[in-house]
């Protein structure tokens, strides 16, 4: 494609991927505006496949655009110049959303100048209130992983751990560690309450950050009858789970201190799940123990791709010696794409992965950003990984499990394995 024609052709694919998602708003009413002070509707949809879709190609390929127009500085420095992080600190731990719910008169486009100097909340600003799991998920990444960005280059050079892919020495843990703290991130937040419970609840931000829900409405839940969310927190994908599919009975294993917490949260938000004994809380430690043996369904949300390969195997092979003959095991996590367009094209035809319409990069560049900056963010807080297909389909075959179908969920994908 000459150069012109394929600013162009990306120039069409932002139009028609912003009319696609003014549609599904349309559906709803009317679309949202920047400074409404309400969610809307489709926000709290569970199924955002059709909405993650249009927007994934629609940042995508004005992010090419501008890459290509605007002069090289101009970009890298934008991809620096980055402040957004130490700022929205300051709002989320302040509480200053909250503040403005009781003086609706108070950018980057969180919150309005009404008038000058007086700010109000809008639809963005909206996600920094106190009770939001997002909040949460933002103070996660903007205290202690930010901790552990700052110090990147330092475990790069340090020769003692420069190649090491042990978690207990991954960028967090090495700025944490030089306060006497050793272990894991799991090691240190057993021993930090207020921590602990703000990524327990943090992860149910993943069910709109991630749209990871639309699991329930994508994969067939209602022909099957046990569901073992294995390393299932609180609940965050079980909790809705048990509201939308009655039928199915949910054993949740976690480590003890998580399902202290996970059995608080039940009793408040679905008593009715525990008074029909639809759910189970079981201790379990994937590392040194088996999960509860034969049921239907094992699912891992974010659980693999907090481990290297080393353990990521470990907990695979004892999840491995649980499977009956028709267990099936599900994992959702990101799945990388590949730069390639004949692998994505191979991808694509062969297991249904869908690849970028050209001349979009084929990972769909800044459309997937989120896949590559958790991918870093693995990195510095576990020294772990997202995967690519290929990564995900060695570990998995390595350990016993077979392939069945992968289910593209526009941002993360699920691979429903089989015992091999
Ligand atoms: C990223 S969170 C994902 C939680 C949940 N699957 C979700 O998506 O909301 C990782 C989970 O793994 C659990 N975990 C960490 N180490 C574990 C271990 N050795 N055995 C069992 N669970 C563990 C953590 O307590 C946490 O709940």
């Amino acid at each position: 494609m000459a150069n012109k024609a394929k600013l162009e052709a990306l120039l069409t694919l932002i139009n028609t991927s912003a009319r696609d998602a003014i549609a599904l708003y349309e559906k709803y009413g009317d679309v949202p505006t920047i400074d409404q002070m309400e969610p809307h509707p489709l926000d709290d949809e569970v199924d955002q496949v059709a909405l993650k879709s249009a927007i994934r190609t629609f940042e995508g390929a004005s992010a090419q655009i501008s890459t290509t127009l605007a002069p090289p500085a101009h970009t890298a420095i934008n991809l620096v110049q980055v402040y957004d992080h130490a700022c929205v600190r300051v709002a989320a731990r302040e509480n200053i959303s909250d503040i403005l719910l009781n003086y609706p008169k108070a950018t980057r486009g969180c919150y309005n100048e009404v008038d000058m100097d007086v700010f109000a909340n809008n639809r963005l600003s909206l996600i920094l209130l106190n009770a939001n799991p997002v909040r949460h998920m933002i103070l996660l990444h903007v205290e202690p992983v930010a901790r552990g960005a700052a110090v990147f280059y330092e475990t790069l050079k340090d020769p003692k751990i420069a190649y090491s892919y042990e978690p207990t020495v991954a960028p967090v843990m090495y700025a944490i560690n030089k306060e006497g703290t050793e272990g894991t991130f799991f090691d240190w937040m057993a021993r930090n309450d207020g921590q602990r419970e703000s990524y327990h609840t943090s992860m149910r931000a993943l069910n709109v950050i991630m749209g990871s829900l639309a699991v329930l409405t994508h994969f067939p839940f209602e022909k099957y009858s046990t569901v073992v969310d294995v390393g299932g927190g609180i609940g965050a994908f079980s909790l809705p789970l048990a509201k939308t599919h009655k039928n199915v009975k949910i054993i949740i294993h976690d480590l003890p201190e998580a399902l202290v917490q996970a059995r608080g949260i039940w009793a408040r938000e679905c008593p009715e799940a525990l008074a029909e004994n639809r759910v189970q809380f079981e201790d379990l430690n994937f590392f040194e123990q088996v999960p509860v043996k034969g049921k239907d369904i094992y699912y891992l949300r974010n659980i693999i791709h907090d481990w290297p390969d080393h353990e990521s195997a470990l907990i695979l092979s004892n999840l491995r010696k649980a499977l009956g003959p028709n267990s099936r095991v599900l994992i959702h996590d990101y799945v990388l794409r590949q730069l390639s367009r004949k692998q994505a094209a191979a991808e694509a035809s062969n297991l249904g992965v869908t690849s970028a319409p050209e001349p979009l990069l084929p990972n769909y560049g800044v459309g997937s950003m989120r896949a590559y900056e958790q991918d870093m963010t693995m990195w510095l807080v576990h020294n772990a990984k997202e995967r690519t297909l290929q990564d995900c389909f060695a570990l998995a075959t390595a350990a016993g499990l077979k392939l069945e179908k992968v289910w593209d969920l526009a941002e993360a994908c699920v691979l429903e394995y089989s015992a091999a």
